[in-house]
């Protein structure tokens, strides 16, 4: 029998605020099992899908049998094991990103690239998505190019850097 789930298991935790989010959530769940779908639907607004190491992470900090968290992803349409789009951009529209400027970033990527939130491009190069809060509030306004996170975004730096992402 597995030994009870402590704050070990889910520290130390990678610089990425997303997982301290994930961590601060399975946390406050006292590590209760029960909690998954609902740490499961952070980890999925906060990354716009659930990357299979932040499932990984999910399941040991919980103490569960991953065969008991891959059935219940798959079992609830709203989560998706792929991003939407070889490369992603996912743009943080929480409070404190909202008011420094995420809609005008989101008004850009839509004028250049005719993309909104939730579709990617017809070639599947870029997938544009958005969520309600990263836990990375003190950066607003927070963007994450595929994993690497972009601090005080500018609607410029955005856009120059997913051209280069998306380019051949
Ligand atoms: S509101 Fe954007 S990181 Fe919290």
């Amino acid at each position: 029998m597995n030994a009870a789930p402590t704050v070990k298991d889910i520290e130390p935790v990678k610089a990425d605020p997303r997982l301290k989010l994930i961590a601060a959530k399975i946390k406050k769940e006292n590590f209760k099992p029960d909690s998954l779908i609902e740490v499961l639907h952070i980890a999925q607004n906060a990354y716009g899908y659930l990357p299979m190491n932040v499932l990984k992470y999910i399941t040991k900090a919980l103490h569960l049998p991953p065969a008991r968290v891959y059935s219940t992803v798959s079992f609830y349409h709203f989560f998706s094991l792929k991003s939407k789009g070889d490369h992603t951009c996912l743009v943080c529209t929480g409070t404190a990103c909202y008011v420094k400027g995420a809609q005008a970033i989101l008004n850009e990527i839509e004028k250049t690239f005719s993309l909104r939130p939730g579709q990617v491009s017809t070639d599947n190069k870029l997938g544009v998505s958005v969520a309600r809060c990263i836990g990375a509030c003190g950066l607003a306004p927070v963007v994450v190019l595929d994993e690497e996170v972009q601090a005080r975004a500018s609607t410029t730096e955005i856009v120059e850097k997913i051209n280069k992402m998306v380019a051949p």
